[in-house]
Order: structure tokens, then C-alpha cells, then sequence
């Protein structure tokens, strides 16, 4: 049964001055969002009962279209039109079926709870069910949904509603977002880190980095709000932010200017921002702290030059746009209880991050293994750390990915997880109820990509273009451990291939295969893309990259190693995909011989400073005389 009892509340008529508190059936709905871009359809929605409220506020005095839909577009979508029309309100359920036909449903799961009208305005107030149990409307989890909308400047007439023209659109939203709670009064003082004037290059991907001093203060504050500050105008264009903390051994100098980040010319000083404090993405709002958590400023620990990255999507490769967007922190000194930190866990961004081409499905795993967790934990928070919130990132191809959390091979309850993967809208999500993490735990970030558009390999790398397989723990108490993440082995990947005997010892990068004769001389990339995929073979390549050893990558706060960096770890057998009855899982550790090859994603300036990576490869298999 997934029905319930309704109450209806309308009983405005149009034309009335005043609506109740909040211009609503007057229960307070707690998000609120814009869902046009001139300012004419408001969207609030809250949690009622066991399902959800929502309230349309439309600058219109015709219908207003609401929907959920699996791609954004109009086909197969889950469809509810209302407004009022001679005085009367209405409502209907309708969905479109594969030919964006739409059709009134049998089943009705929106149930009208205030209408009201005005001569330039519609406000129409409903509720549904999560699971309304009708194969024509879509359920509603903690995944993204692409929100549709709609309007037209007449009512719904006997004919159904009429083409609705260009007032349409669609936004990407999590609608089980736990209610934020702190609320700040208007006067916490705050300060901005935004970039001046940068020129973007007419090219698809460009990320910006620049130094900021953070204020000196004379005491501890704690860092309660963050604020995306976007130029007017570039809303599409900042794709992501985020901020990392840099050694604190420099003088301004370092301030001068901003760079290309990853690029051979930037400045060291940049090499030295490795840790994440925050991070905000396209379509994310702002985020505030849990009221006992702030992120520490003042005291020597904390950051005292931070670089803020800024990624700008230029798609249609436009010229001559300057831009000034950044973020902006409140802060105060009356300090709460503890200090936050973020853990980012997941894969390491590397060229041995590998996706096959034609792929529907391909999943790639990031371990944060229990040793790296164990040997940080045991060291600083035995008792274990509190995670509140996180946030899911992956790149164009990401279809899906979740945060896995096992406990002494048990799993537990998910972490984070989205099934519906939106490149174009990411941000901490608040956990509803926050997690420990102890000593034995481990974690998995599983992501699921779809290659199917593409005819050549896929990289883990900074494009966009290239992939990414990460999740950001936002946390506390602060521990010293900011990476803790894992590199797939390539050498079996390449023996997948056929590859049998790469030139060694290693001096370019990537590096070149030596035989067999079809890839002699060849990059190891060349290599991959010169195989012929087909989805079978894409399926074992799949089956055998989540089997093989990871190299585990395990750093602290201004990159230092804990020990276990570098070692070779088996990933746990615990059942793939995630499915809500997972197995019980074991994890086994052992060490294997080294051979050092240069980092591929955080390519560094010149041959003097290499900044080296150990890739392991099994010394079993030397022993067997095999080629690696
Ligand atoms: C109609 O209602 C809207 C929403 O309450 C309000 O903003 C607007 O000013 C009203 N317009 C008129 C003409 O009263
Ligand atoms: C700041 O550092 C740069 C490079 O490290 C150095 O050349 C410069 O003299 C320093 N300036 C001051 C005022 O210490
Ligand atoms: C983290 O550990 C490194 C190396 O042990 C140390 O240099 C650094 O000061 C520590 N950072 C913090 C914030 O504790
Ligand atoms: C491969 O490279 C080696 C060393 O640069 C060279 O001697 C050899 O002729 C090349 N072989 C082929 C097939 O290109
Ligand atoms: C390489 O980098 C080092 C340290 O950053 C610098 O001293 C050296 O001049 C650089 N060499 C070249 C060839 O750019």
C-alpha cells in the first residue's frame, strides 16, 4: 500500500492580497532554490510526513510544469502541472512516455495543498510520497535528480496544457539534503579569497591557481561558512573550486601572481599546497559547519597561505573572458569544540587509472586502505574521527559513485553515495547522521562510468576529459592525514594486453614498451589505444583491474608519508558492485619489490624536481621469470 490520506488546505481565491505567512499553505519549507536564470520560477521543498512539500512560486498567472526526469529532457518524465484558472486551483499527475508524449496518469501521487494567484503570480503548494509505487512516476532517493520545469502564460484549458515554448528548464538537485542547521546572524565577519582579473585561455579546461595569505589573527577563529563568490555572469564557466593548505615557509612573494596550475612554469610554492580544506563545485550553494565544528585559523597548525583552484569549463572555447570569482569565508572567535578536517579518499589521479573505450559500464575502485587508516588513527585519534560530510567527484564520464565503509571486513551503512552522477552539480553533501571511522575501518570509493561515446582510452587526469574517482570526507577531530588512496598496478593491466617487456630502467614518461613487436616503442598509452576493445574485452579488463594489487598512497599535511605509503595492498574481497547485502571481507597486506616511475597527474616542472612515486609490481612474478 502507498497511499496515504490527504488533507487539502487551498481555499484562496485569485485576485487575494494577502497570502498566508511565507506565501504558502504557511509551513516553513526549508530549501529554496532558483530554477530559471531571470528570476521568475522559485522552487522550495522540505520533508512532510515520510515524503516531501513542495511550493512553486511562478511569475505567471497560467500553469506551472514541475518534474523529474531521468535525463534532464522531457522524455520519460515524471510530470505535475497545476495553477488556477476562474478561481478555481488544480493539479494534475501526468508523465510523457519515450516520444515526450504527455498523458494524465491514472494514478494521482501529487496531492494540492494551496493555490494561489494574483495577476502576475502562481503559487502552487504540493506533497508526494518518496515511492509512490507507480511505474509512471520516479522514486525519489538521496541520488541527484534532474528537476524539470515549466510554464505558460495561460491555464490549462480542455485541450491539456499548451506548449510551453522556451519558459522550460532543468536543474539538478538533491531533494533529501539534510536541513542545514546553523543559521548565522547577518554580522559574522568574514574575508574573501577571489582572483583579479584572470585572462581565460580560449581552451576547453584551463584551471587557475593563485596564492592568498589568510588575515593574521591573534587568536584562534574557526572558519563556520563558506560562500561560492561567482562573477556575475560566469555561473557555467567556474566549474570548481578548491582550496588547499600550502607550507607556511614563505613570505609574500609567493602572492604575486597566479598560474596555470600543473604546468611547468608554475611556481613551486605551488607544489606545497597538497592538502584540501575546502572544496565547492558548479551548482552547490554554500555549506556551513556543524555547530560544534569550525575550520581553524590562527593558531600555528592551521593554513597561513592557501592556493585556491579554480577550474573554468570554456567549452565553446570563448575568448577574451576575465574573471573574478573565488570564495568567501565567515569566520569567528567565539570557537566551537572541535577543528574540522578533510580526508580525500579514493583513486590517486593517475595515467594507471585506465577506462577502456565502448564501455556502458565500467567500474573503477580508490581504496583507503585499513593500514593507512589504522597506522593515522592509532597515531593521533584512536578513538576515531567523525565524518559529517562529503562530497562525490568524478568527471564527464561518471555515471555513479559511492563511498563504501567497512569495519573489520564488515560493511557498513554507505558513507555518500549517488547513482545518478551529475558532473554539473557537486557538493558536500551533509550526512544525516554523522559516522565514525576507527582503527580496522577501510573505505572504498566506486565509481561507474559510461565510455560508450568514446573510441579511445580514458586516463585518470585534471580534464575534464579524463577521469577522476574521489571523495572528500569532511571531519573532525582533525587528524595529520589528508590523502589516503590507491594506485591500481599497471603492469598487469598492460600484460592484459599482451605487453610483455617494457625499456627499463624508466626515464620517460609515460614510459615505452619494449615487446612484443606490435607495441615496440610504443607509450604505454599508445599501447592501450592500439588494442582492439570490444566490450568483452572491456568486461575482463574490468573484472581483472578491481583484482589486481593497489599501491597505496597514504600523506599527511605538507605531504609527508606515513609508512605504509608506498606499499602494495591486495583490495578486499567484499562483493561488486555494492549491493544492499554485501559480503564479509578480509584484507591482506604484503610487500613488494619497487621500481620508480614518475607521477603522471601532478607532473612536475623539470627532472631535478621529480617528484618520484613508487609503482610496485609483484615480485612473485619476477620469481615466476616473468617479464615484469
Ligand atoms: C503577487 O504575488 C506575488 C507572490 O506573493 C508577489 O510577489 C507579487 O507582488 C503579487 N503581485 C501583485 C500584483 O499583487
Ligand atoms: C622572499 O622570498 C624570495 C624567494 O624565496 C626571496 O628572493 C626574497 O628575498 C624574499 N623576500 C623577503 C622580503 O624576505
Ligand atoms: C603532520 O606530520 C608531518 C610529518 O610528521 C609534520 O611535519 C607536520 O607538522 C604535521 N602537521 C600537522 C598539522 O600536524
Ligand atoms: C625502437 O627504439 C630503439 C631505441 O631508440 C631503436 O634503436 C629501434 O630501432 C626502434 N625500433 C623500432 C621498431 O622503431
Ligand atoms: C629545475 O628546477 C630546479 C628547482 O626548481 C631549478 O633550480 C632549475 O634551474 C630547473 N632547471 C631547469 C632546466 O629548468
Amino acid at each position: 500500500m502507498c497511499r496515504w490520506p490527504l488533507l487539502l488546505l487551498w481555499g484562496l481565491l485569485p485576485g487575494a492580497a494577502a497570502a498566508a505567512a511565507g506565501g504558502g499553505s504557511g509551513r516553513a519549507l526549508p530549501h529554496r532554490t532558483l530554477l530559471d536564470s531571470e528570476g521568475k520560477y522559485w522552487l522550495s521543498w522540505g520533508p512532510r510526513g515520510g515524503g516531501l512539500a513542495f511550493r512553486l512560486e511562478v511569475r505567471t498567472a497560467g500553469y506551472v510544469g514541475f518534474g523529474f526526469s531521468p535525463t534532464g529532457a522531457m522524455a520519460s518524465a515524471d510530470i505535475v502541472v497545476g495553477g488556477v484558472a476562474h478561481g478555481r486551483p488544480y493539479l494534475q499527475d501526468y508523465f510523457t512516455n519515450a516520444n515526450r508524449e504527455l498523458k494524465k496518469d491514472a494514478q494521482q501521487d501529487y496531492h494540492l495543498e494551496y493555490a494561489m494567484e494574483n495577476s502576475t503570480h502562481t503559487i502552487i503548494e504540493f506533497t508526494r510520497e518518496l515511492h509512490t509505487c507507480d511505474i509512471n512516476d520516479k522514486s525519489i532517493t538521496e541520488s541527484t535528480v534532474r528537476v524539470i520545469w515549466a510554464y505558460h502564460h495561460e491555464d490549462v484549458g480542455e485541450a491539456g496544457p499548451k506548449y510551453h515554448d522556451s519558459n522550460r528548464g532543468t536543474k539538478s538537485l538533491r531533494l533529501l539534503n539534510p536541513e542545514k542547521t546553523s543559521v548565522l546572524s547577518t554580522a559574522i565577519p568574514y574575508f574573501d579569497l577571489v582572483n583579479q582579473d584572470v585572462p581565460i585561455p580560449n581552451k576547453g579546461t584551463t584551471y587557475w591557481c593563485q596564492m592568498f595569505k589568510i588575515p593574521v589573527f591573534q587568536e584562534k577563529h574557526h572558519v563556520i561558512k563558506v560562500e561560492p563568490v561567482i562573477q556575475r555572469g560566469h555561473e557555467s564557466l567556474v566549474h570548481h573550486i578548491l582550496l588547499y593548505q600550502c607550507s607556511s615557509s614563505f613570505n609574500d612573494s609567493v602572492l604575486d601572481y597566479g598560474h596555470e596550475c600543473y604546468h611547468p612554469n608554475m611556481p613551486d610554492a605551488f607544489l606545497t599546497c597538497e592538502t584540501v580544506i575546502f572544496a565547492w563545485a558548479i551548482g552547490g550553494e554554500g555549506f556551513s559547519y556543524p555547530p560544534h565544528v569550525g575550520l581553524s585559523l590562527g593558531t600555528p597548525l592551521d593554513p597561513r597561505y592557501v592556493l585556491l583552484e579554480v577550474h573554468y569549463d570554456n567549452p565553446t572555447y570563448k575568448e577574451g573572458l576575465i574573471d573574478n570569482s573565488g570564495l568567501r569565508l565567515f569566520h569567528t572567535t567565539d570557537i566551537r569544540k572541535y577543528d574540522a578536517g578533510v580526508i580525500e579518499a579514493g583513486l590517486w589521479v593517475s595515467l594507471f587509472h585506465t577506462i577502456p573505450p565502448g564501455m556502458p559500464e565500467f567500474r573503477s575502485e580508490g581504496h583507503c586502505t585499513l593500514e593507512c587508516l589504522e597506522e593515522a588513527l592509532e597515531a593521533e585519534k584512536p578513538s576515531g574521527i567523525h565524518v559529517f560530510a562529503v562530497l562525490l567527484h568524478a568527471h564527464l564520464a561518471g555515471r555513479g559513485i559511492r563511498l563504501r565503509h567497512f569495519r573489520k571486513g564488515e560493511e557498513l551503512r554507505l558513507l555518500a553515495y549517488d547513482d545518478d552522477f551529475d558532473f554539473n552539480f557537486q557538493e558536500f553533501q551533509y550526512l544525516k547522521e554523522e559516522q565514525t571511522i576507527l582503527p580496522g575501518d577501510n573505505l572504498i570509493t566506486e565509481c561507474r562510468y559510461n565510455t560508450k561515446d568514446r573510441a579511445r582510452m580514458t586516463w585518470g587526469g585534471l580534464s575534464t576529459r579524463n577521469e577522476m574517482c574521489l571523495s572528500y570526507l569532511l571531519y573532525y577531530p582533525r587528524i595529520n592525514l589528508t590523502r589516503c588512496a590507491s594506485i591500481p598496478d599497471i603492469m598487469e593491466q598492460l600484460q592484459f594486453i599482451g605487453v610483455k617487456e617494457i625499456y627499463r630502467p624508466v626515464t620517460t614518461w609515460p614510459f615505452i614498451i619494449k615487446s612484443p613487436k606490435q607495441y615496440k616503442n610504443l607509450s604505454f598509452m599508445d599501447a592501450m589505444n592500439k588494442f582492439k576493445w570490444a566490450k568483452k574485452e572491456g568486461l575482463s579488463f574490468n573484472k581483472l583491474v578491481l583484482s589486481l594489487p593497489v599501491n597505496v598512497r597514504c600523506s599527511k599535511t605538507d605531504n609527508a608519508e606515513w609508512s605504509i605509503q608506498g606499499m602494495t595492498a591486495l583490495p578486499p574481497h567484499v562483493e561488486r558492485p555494492y549491493k544492499a547485502e554485501p559480503l564479509r571481507g578480509k584484507y591482506i597486506t604484503f610487500m613488494l619489490q619497487k621500481v620508480t616511475v614518475q607521477d603522471a597527474a601532478r607532473q612536475p616542472r623539470n627532472a631535478s624536481s621529480l617528484r618520484t612515486v613508487t609503482m610496485d609490481h609483484a615480485s612473485e612474478k619476477a620469481k615466476h621469470g616473468q617479464a615484469f
